[in-house]
């Protein structure tokens, strides 16, 4: 065998077979959508942060605070000034979605509050925060695999992941700041030593249900944005996240080997416990029309295919 086959992590099939059966039913670019404006309009994709005063011209105010926006278990996106139905000035404001995810290291704090950013900005901003935080995870889940002897292609694939989430942080970044957003810090403590079994139970969680959902996401993204240097920023990333999900998945087909039957039952329960929040966050969340259109998110139902997708694979 050579010594490039012992570098590489096996290719999910079935993972794989199902994320590009899901892109298929894309509609092709350029051209199609990935929802015509009535289908995405049904949904909440944003929540009342009350009424606001007007401008003494009577307009709307350009950069409104997002102080009166309501706490939601979703951060906050952003929130801009419009006009009800009835006329009055009002503060809509917008939440991030299980659609932005992927390997978040145990700790990390959200950004408080949303700096000023239109809606894609702040999409980006966030998406290359997300990104930044995956490189210590990464880092920390190499440590940990050398540590516990695991095969020497693991260490080396999740020390590669590092390497990608660096790369994605600076495309991302470089997104943001096209609408003139900046990317917030990572906040995060220093890590704890740990046991295997909550090393494992991390990777099962933020691995094989978050960041393979995040794969999906960004392939659908690389598929259906309408920007052209969004898609093909997103394309490159799905191909390294489909990766990411991959090692995701050998470490828990090699923590099998390691485990008892009772430690395995519990991180079989860790999954399908992480895949039904997952779900419950897909239903509640319809993304607003610029992050569907200009960033290629999915809308709410398109979103629960790639999880039922990601479902069959995780039951
Ligand atoms: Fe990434
Ligand atoms: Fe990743």
């Amino acid at each position: 065998m050579s010594r490039r086959t012992l570098d590489v992590i096996p290719k999910h099939r079935l993972l794989r077979r199902t994320l590009y059966g899901l892109l298929l039913a894309a509609p092709l670019l350029p051209g199609g959508m990935a929802c015509g404006v009535k289908e995405c309009e049904h949904g909440a994709p944003f929540l009342s942060g009350g009424p606001l005063a007007r401008l003494p011209d009577g307009s709307l105010p350009e950069n409104p605070s997002c102080e009166t926006c309501p706490d939601q278990d979703a951060p906050l996106a952003y929130c801009l000034a419009t006009t009800t139905s009835t006329g009055d000035a009002e503060l809509r404001c917008t939440y991030y979605t299980c659609s932005n995810d992927g390997r978040r290291p145990e700790g990390l704090r959200e950004p408080r509050g949303a700096g000023p950013a239109d809606a894609l900005g702040a999409l980006f901003a966030h998406a290359a925060w997300l990104e930044a935080a995956s490189v210590p995870a990464f880092l920390r889940l190499a440590d940990e695999l050398k540590a516990h002897s695991a095969p020497e292609v693991l260490v080396r694939a999740a020390r590669r992941s590092a390497g990608d989430e660096v790369r994605h942080t600076r495309v991302m970044q470089a997104l943001a700041q096209r609408h003139g957003a900046t990317m917030p810090e990572v906040d995060l403590p220093p890590f704890e030593p740990r046991s295997l079994e909550e090393m494992l139970r991390e990777n099962a969680v933020e691995g094989c249900v978050r960041e393979t959902f995040g794969a999906f996401v960004a392939g659908w993204q690389g598929r259906t944005a309408e920007d052209p240097e969004v898609r093909s920023t997103l394309r490159a990333i799905a191909r390294d996240e489909v990766r990411h999900a991959e090692l995701a998945w050998a470490v828990d087909a090699w923590a099998h080997t390691r485990l008892s039957a009772a430690q395995r039952e519990h991180l079989h329960q860790a999954r399908l416990d992480a895949l039904r929040s997952l779900g419950e966050e897909v239903e509640r969340h319809q993304p607003p029309e610029p992050w569907i259109h200009g960033a290629g998110l999915p809308s709410r139902e398109q979103a629960r295919a790639l999880f039922q997708g990601l479902a069959g694979l995780t039951a």
